[in-house]
């Protein structure tokens, strides 16, 4: 793909983040949802790209626009896979949290793993514990592991994971080795991909979460030098069919970094929502002006750009409601 893609993507993320900010504290999450869905949809079709949506948000009969299986794009330029979370932490923004984030990511065709809606199990790391972990081996193991290749001991290492019933044991060994745990309400793609950005003090991500926020999250990954493991988890018989439909032989089998995102072709943009640990969220600054921070990474050239912008509303009445 064109590296000139990535900005170009990047105006998508932006333009769902602007979208989203209004609904910050409504205590809507649809309607937050729904404003990024539209923006995100509407940008994209200004990309020169013949896309196709293989990670959005349901399928056709669910969701009225950018389903799995819709094409985006102007309809000239590369064929291209698109993963979107047009709002990654929608619960964040309708309470007004930090870390919601728009997300976007792209590879040639047939590069990005269909991931189903359903949970995924899944550990990530920076690049410094590549290699050295893996989501078979005991939570303790993995601890022990990382404490040495950081050259830190396990006391000084943070653990991150969605704040949820089903980790209460996994969060029990990760206290009782005595590492930091660090406990989320939602949104773990930015935690995933904050591993791998030391200023944010964050080592590991582990537990499950949605199956297409880990294949997003890998996007970034491939570009930042981490590493990711991750394995669905089909609740019956349906999940376990849909993962069959995806041409997973065995629904079980523990997915690489590679197996996620097939190519170093890769590109993946965010933009913040709400102030967090990767990114600050939408501002609101005055005079008509608002501003966005994005991540938009390529994996094939290893270049992770942070982008600031400053958007004149006034000139884009259709995202935000003035
Ligand atoms: P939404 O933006 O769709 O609400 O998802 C937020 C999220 O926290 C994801 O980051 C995470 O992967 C998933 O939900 C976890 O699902 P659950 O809330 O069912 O544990």
């Amino acid at each position: 793909m064109e590296r000139e893609l990535a900005l170009e993507f990047v105006r998508v993320t932006e333009a769902a983040a602007l979208a989203a900010a209004r609904w910050v504290g409504s205590g809507d999450k649809i309607a937050a949802d729904n404003a990024a869905t539209e923006a995100m949809r509407a940008m994209l079709d200004s990309v020169r790209i013949r896309g196709r949506v293989v990670i959005g948000e349901g399928e056709m009969d669910e969701a009225p626009m950018l389903y799995i299986g819709e094409t985006v794009g102007d309809g000239s330029g590369p064929e291209v896979d698109i993963g979107v979370d047009p709002l990654e932490g929608t619960n964040l923004v309708a309470k007004g949290l930090p870390d919601a984030l728009t997300v976007l990511c792209a590879a040639p065709k047939g590069q990005l793993l269909h991931a189903p809606d359903m949970y995924m199990q899944k550990i990530a790391v920076g690049p410094t514990g590549r290699g050295v972990v893996h989501l078979d081996a005991p939570i303790e193991e993995n601890l022990q592991a990382l404490s040495v290749a950081k050259g830190k001991p396990i006391s000084q290492l943070t653990v991150v994971m969605l704040d949820r019933p089903r980790h209460e044991q996994l969060l029990a060994s990760v206290r009782r080795r005595g590492a930091r745990a660090w406990l989320i309400p939602d949104g773990d793609v930015a935690a995933a991909i904050a591993t791998c950005l030391n200023e944010t003090g964050i080592d590991m991500l582990v537990g499950s979460g949605g199956a297409p926020e880990g294949v997003l999250a890998a996007a970034a990954i491939r570009a930042l030098g981490g590493d990711m493991q991750a394995q669905l988890l089909p609740e019956d018989d349906a999940q376990r069919q849909r993962c069959l439909a995806m041409g997973l032989s065995d629904p079980a089998q523990l997915l690489t970094l590679d197996d996620l995102v097939g190519t170093q072709d890769v590109i993946f943009a965010a933009t913040g929502v709400t102030n967090g640990y990767l990114l600050r969220g939408v501002n609101f600054m005055g005079d008509g002006i608002a501003t966005t921070h994005s991540l938009v990474t390529r994996a094939e050239s290893g270049t992770v750009r942070q982008i600031l912008a400053r958007h004149e509303l006034s000139k884009k009445p259709h995202l935000v409601m003035l």
